[in-house]
């Protein structure tokens, strides 16, 4: 196979300069200046790749290398470019510029696939603009109503139709949502976000389940005032009723009996701010996971009625939404059977393994079979400008990728 991993390299660290913060910080949030200016960088390179490009409504890209028989069902790969605040250069950039890279290598080394093969960039599958992730694929997939996309709103209260018209997507949302018989498999290269695979010296990772996520909106209503003059037993302070809701959702998460179970309150903001001023509101945003549904779905109902009861003791008005609460996936045994065989005979050490982060391919996997294949990244570390694979280790994966691809569209 002749993957050109310094050309790609260069390219990973070419679209880590398009962010919204200095290097080695990478920020780029749906439809912010940076995200578009992503999207440019990766659309010319695959039309450099003689890819055939495709946008929907909502920003997703598809960019298609057409095989031999294009109305079968194509193979398909990708992931998404947009980063959260203060991320690294490699989660969901591996598996897009890698995939245009192993789609390079085929070009020269393989005849023109059977099925087509074809790139997603997925917009949006950080969670930052609108509180849920994987906003393009759960629209692909008809898994977000057109309902509830209308209703999603970031913290200025602006919607999805007002930031995906000032992007220039205008088309009628309805137009995203694919047939289920679009691909016949869907293959996610992505680093592994987690410390096994470095700690255990393997080379790749084949993912067999994806961990259930769902995500709850907190809207805390409290009354502000002076900071000198209400006195202590007066209080209604939103950030002190915060507070305590953050400790319940550690306490909820940690006490399920499953080692599974995380919380994150990773959002946590407060009116008005200043220090001579008792805060009058709060927003918290919560995450909460599991690899089974059950646990996590206790943990959500407990943090709920903690966060009732504690708000009615501090005279607090509470706002509480369910962002998302999605099912774990299980990936195709077929494809992950495919995958292993594939690494057996590159020669790669390889294991079958649970992604605790979420992708585009949990969405993936409710239209066609799919699995992802991980690489591993320095000490587990992501979602911080840290995040390091080697470019020996993208090799790999790309080799992994690149085989699977051939194998499926021949
Ligand atoms: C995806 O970035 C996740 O938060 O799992
Ligand atoms: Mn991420
Ligand atoms: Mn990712």
């Amino acid at each position: 196979m002749n993957i050109d991993i310094s050309r790609l390299q260069a390219e990973i660290d070419e679209l880590a300069l398009i962010s919204e913060n200095p290097p080695p910080v990478v920020t780029r949030v749906l439809y912010s200046e940076a995200d578009m200016r992503g999207r440019a960088f990766v659309k010319t390179l695959c039309t450099q790749a003689g890819l055939q490009l495709r946008e929907d409504a909502v920003g997703n890209i598809f960019a298609r290398w057409v095989g031999k028989e294009p109305n079968l069902p194509a193979i398909a790969t990708g992931s998404h470019i947009d980063a959260i605040p203060n991320a690294g250069k490699y989660d969901g950039v591996v598996g897009v510029l890698g995939a245009i890279e192993a789609i390079r290598a085929l070009q020269k080394s393989a005849a023109t696939p059977r099925r087509s093969i074809e790139l997603i960039i997925f917009t949006s599958e950080e969670p930052t603009r609108f509180g849920i992730g994987c906003l393009g694929s759960r629209l692909l997939s008809g898994v977000l109503s057109l309902e509830k996309a209308g209703a999603l709103r970031d913290r200025d209260g602006r919607g999805l139709e007002a930031w995906r018209k000032e992007a220039a997507f205008t088309g009628s949302l309805d137009s995203v949502r694919l047939p289920h018989d679009r691909y016949s498999a869907f293959v996610e290269l992505h680093i592994e976000q987690g410390p096994i695979l470095e700690k255990e010296s393997i080379d790749i990772g084949i993912v067999e389940k994806i961990a259930a996520p769902s995500t709850l909106r907190m809207h805390l209503i409290g009354v502000g005032g002076h900071a000198g003059a209400v006195l202590m037993p007066g209080r209604r302070d939103a950030l002190l009723a915060g507070s305590e809701i953050a400790l319940a959702v550690e306490k909820a998460v940690s006490s399920t009996g499953s080692p599974d179970t995380v919380g994150t309150t990773g959002v946590f903001r407060i009116e008005p701010g200043a220090v001579n001023s008792v805060p009058c509101r709060a927003w918290l945003e919560i995450d909460v996971r599991d690899t089974q549904v059950s646990t996590r779905d206790a943990a959500l109902k407990q943090i709920e009625s903690v966060a009732c009861e504690i708000c009615q003791r501090r005279g607090i008005e509470l706002q509480a939404e369910r962002l998302n609460v999605d099912p774990p996936a299980i990936c195709s045994v077929e494809l992950v059977k495919r995958v292993t065989e594939t690494c057996a005979s590159l020669g790669f050490s390889h294991q079958k393994m649970i992604s605790r982060a979420y992708h585009d391919s949990l969405f993936m996997a409710q239209i066609c079979p799919t699995t992802m294949i991980f690489i591993p990244c320095r000490g587990g570390f992501s979602h911080r400008p840290d995040e390091y694979s080697s470019p020996e280790q993208i090799e790999k994966g790309l080799a992994v990728l690149a085989e699977t691809l051939a194998k499926l569209s021949a």
